[in-house]
């Protein structure tokens, strides 16, 4: 079955870096698929993902980079919502571990280019012994593409920046999708539930334009971390892998030093790092943990820690007291604040490495696809 794609431009259609129009093209593109995606309220899906999920006992998830970040986010709605075992892993140590599969193993890939060398690899070790090989591809006339079982298009249109950002986004979308298919087809939640998780979904590029929104305050922010040599990122739950991306972001194009951590990990080891010379950047949308992140955050300032907090009006009024930066997003309710979270972080990252002068498209040593291991 053919998809009309909403084209997208190679040009920078007016913005500086292709980055910056990458990250302004988010609310549509991901529009876009999520209408081929989810479910409208008559059951009916464009693009019929043609999974039975029913038909495995879990998922193992392999990509490399910011793709394998999606994977992380997303392994918290298959298991939390879909109620699915989900494993993980980077495809340069899933190929060489040679784990055991079966038919009851769905594997599935992401991939912006398709072409990730150690991501083919890993795919090519599956053949034959797993349930079903699953992609997730922006290009569809890749390798990994014609190799899977079933290819499924992220539908962002072309991503010429370095680091990617709407293709992180559209593939977090249509994973998202694909847990609420999973969590209806294997009866987790009753068709009231789903069709409110939908809903949810369907908020999100409507969300992600509040989010673009705020970019002055995330530009403020920026102009100060900017100085900073090391720099921490927190997050709970879906969170807390976007805090790997925030940190993988920054690193990427500003070449500052940062980690990102699950925020209960602090206690055990980057707490003793803690000083006046490390931000650390909080990702604490209102949800239900949000006090035990509030607490992590006083823990830090309890030992002269610079707090920038990304979260919500509510958010700011129960836990923003002492914090040194405060960045305030739409309030986002449900499973899916991860997406809409990625905007300030893709942001702070930009801003930051603007203010230092580097090549924000082209960052040193790195590439977009990386084809040799
Ligand atoms: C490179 C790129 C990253 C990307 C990763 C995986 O490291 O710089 O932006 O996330 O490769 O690429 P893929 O095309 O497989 O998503």
């Amino acid at each position: 079955k053919t998809v009309d794609l909403e084209v997208t431009t190679t040009d920078k259609a007016g913005h500086r870096h292709y980055m910056s129009k990458e990250i302004a093209e988010q609310p549509g593109v991901l529009a876009n698929a999520l209408k081929y995606y989810t479910a409208d309220r008559e059951g009916r899906h464009l693009i019929e993902a043609g999974v039975d999920f029913t038909a495995y006992d879990r998922i193992v998830m392999v990509a490399c980079g910011t793709a394998s970040l999606a994977c992380f986010v997303s392994k918290y709605w298959f298991e939390q919502i879909a109620r699915i075992p989900v494993e993980i892993d980077i495809a340069s140590e899933f190929r060489y571990r040679e784990p055991p599969l079966n038919t009851r193993t769905l594997v599935l890939f992401v991939s912006q280019s398709g072409e990730t060398a150690d991501t083919l690899a890993a795919l090519r070790y599956c053949t034959g012994k797993a349930g079903l090989i699953l992609s997730i591809v922006n290009a569809m006339e890749s390798s990994i593409a014609r190799e899977s079982d079933l290819a499924l298009p992220i539908l962002a249109g072309p991503e010429i920046g370095v680091a990617s950002t709407k293709a992180f986004t559209c593939q977090l979308a249509v994973l998202a999708a694909l847990a609420l298919q999973a969590a209806r087809q294997r009866g987790a939640v009753d068709a009231a539930a789903a069709q409110a998780l939908t809903d949810q979904l369907q908020q999100v590029p409507g969300q992600v334009t509040q989010a673009l929104a705020i970019a002055p305050q995330v530009r403020a922010v920026s102009a100060r971390l900017a100085r900073y040599d090391d720099v921490l990122f927190l997050g709970r739950g879906a969170l807390y892998p976007l805090a790997l991306e925030g940190a993988l972001k920054l690193k990427e194009i500003s070449y500052i030093h940062a980690e990102g951590y699950a925020s209960g990990e602090l206690k055990h080891g980057p707490i003793a790092l803690i000083d006046e010379e490390m931000p650390v950047v909080v990702l604490a949308p209102h949800d239900a943990m949000f006090d035990k992140t509030v607490s992590n955050m006083q823990e830090v300032m309890a030992r002269g820690g610079k707090i920038v907090m990304i979260s919500d009006a509510r958010g700011a009024a129960r836990g923003g007291a002492g914090v040194w930066q405060q960045i305030e997003m739409p309030a986002v309710d449900g499973p899916f604040a991860a997406i809409v979270y990625a905007v300030p972080v893709q942001q702070l990252a930009y801003h930051t490495a603007l203010e230092r002068g580097t090549d924000v498209d082209q960052p040193r040593n790195l590439a977009k696809s990386v084809t040799v291991e």
